[in-house]
């Protein structure tokens, strides 16, 4: 009898239910709700244009904001593995609430997408994650090399002080050195209420021919507010950044400050595809503003879900999940990817970018292209 039972359980795992959940976690209020509102969006996007169902299973999505804070995305994750025996986790627009939810997807044995946070160490915290968002490194060292090939022998580097700055940080000065450049001085801003002014001032006065700039998606106007204000253009200190800081999202509320800036980064609205086009056209129908990279990984981390599903004919066992998203590629609407089947990081190709106004709206421009960049940490350390 009991081992009827215990077979009777057995026999009624993930593969046979009916519904496959979708537990995305997100900040959808705080300093971080852009990037919840834009990965919620993007998500639903998913859903709209390719329905709600894959392989015979239903899909179902359920949509929870944790603010910000690591200790309520670990509880939120607790909660819908528990109580809502959901498939997948998807989300983390912060990597310290990516970290947070690492020994649950563990444990769980079920995937943890990453379609936001962006430190080059978050893939390695548990075998379950996968990224469809970016590294830092992996945007960062373009930029450096770019940079060090276009007459700027001087830089001071300005992060977020924490995972991604830091990553940020390391990537620029390494990979600018390495081509003949020299960071004179680098600094760390405060995550929380950064006030730039007196950061902004020590650049000035170090006179580099550009600074390099790291602020995650949402923070970037409040910088560039600061660094127009401090007259550095005037001084003829270049800004130069990843993508991050002329985030889509903000950055036609930006205005001329922002005109001219170069940046590095895997995703641009204005990215001249026919799979970008249709994507922003749609995004847009819905949603009545311009999506941003926050927007394609959560929309990437559903078109995954999508072809791992195809892939094992609807069986949602979190293992054969994994290991079907291991190598899978496709066309998005930032370009070629494809799952690195030894990192579960996302290889892509990194546009060089200029901001320039188009029909009256700032846009990063897309003039060079290194094609399917891998994250450059994870690449040296095999070597
Ligand atoms: C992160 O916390 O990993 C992060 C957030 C926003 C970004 C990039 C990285 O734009």
């Amino acid at each position: 009898m009991a081992a009827a039972v215990a077979m009777g359980a057995f026999a009624t795992p993930a593969f046979a239910q009916e519904v496959v959940k979708i537990g995305l976690i997100q900040p959808m209020t705080g300093p971080s709700a852009s990037t919840g509102k834009q990965a919620e969006a993007g998500a639903k996007l998913w859903m709209q244009l390719h329905g709600d169902t894959v392989a015979g299973k239903k899909i179902q999505l359920i949509v929870k904001d944790d603010t910000g804070a690591p200790d309520v995305t670990k509880r939120i994750a607790q909660e819908l593995v528990v109580n809502d025996k959901v498939n997948v986790l998807m989300g983390f627009g912060l990597t310290p609430l990516a970290l947070a939810v690492a020994p649950i997807a563990t444990q769980a044995k079920i995937p943890e997408i990453v379609t936001s946070a962006a430190t080059a160490i978050i893939t390695e915290q548990s075998p379950f994650i996968v990224r469809t968002s970016f590294t830092l490194p992996q945007a960062t060292v373009p930029m450096a090399q770019w940079a060090a090939k276009n007459g700027i022998k001087k830089v001071v580097t300005l992060v977020s002080d924490y995972g991604p700055g830091i990553d940020a940080e390391k990537a620029f000065k390494e990979a600018f050195s390495a081509n003949g450049g020299e960071v004179v001085s680098e600094l760390r801003v405060p995550l929380r209420n950064p006030d730039f002014a007196p950061f902004l001032q020590r650049v000035k006065d170090a006179g580099p021919d550009a600074v390099f700039v790291f602020v995650p998606s949402g923070f970037g106007s409040a910088f560039m507010k600061q660094f127009a204000e401090r007259g550095l253009t005037q001084a003829g200190i270049k800004l130069i950044a990843t993508g991050d800081v002329t985030d889509d999202d903000l950055l036609n509320e930006m205005g001329d400050a922002a005109l001219g800036v170069v940046n590095t980064h895997h995703y641009s609205a204005s990215h001249n595809s026919p799979e970008n086009k249709e994507f922003v056209e749609a995004f847009k129908k819905a949603n009545n503003f311009r999506p941003n990279f926050m927007a394609v990984g959560a929309y990437d981390g559903m078109q995954l879900v999508y072809k791992a599903l195809d892939k094992t004919k609807g069986n949602a066992d979190g293992q054969a999940l994994i290991d079907a998203m291991k190598g899978l590629s496709w066309t998005s609407p930032r370009g070629p990817v494809q799952i690195d089947p030894e990192t579960r990081d996302i290889i892509q190709n990194i546009y060089v970018r200029k901001v320039e106004k188009v029909n009256g709206e700032l846009y990063n421009q897309e003039f060079a292209t290194i094609e399917m960049v891998k994250d450059p940490v994870k690449a040296a350390k095999k070597k």
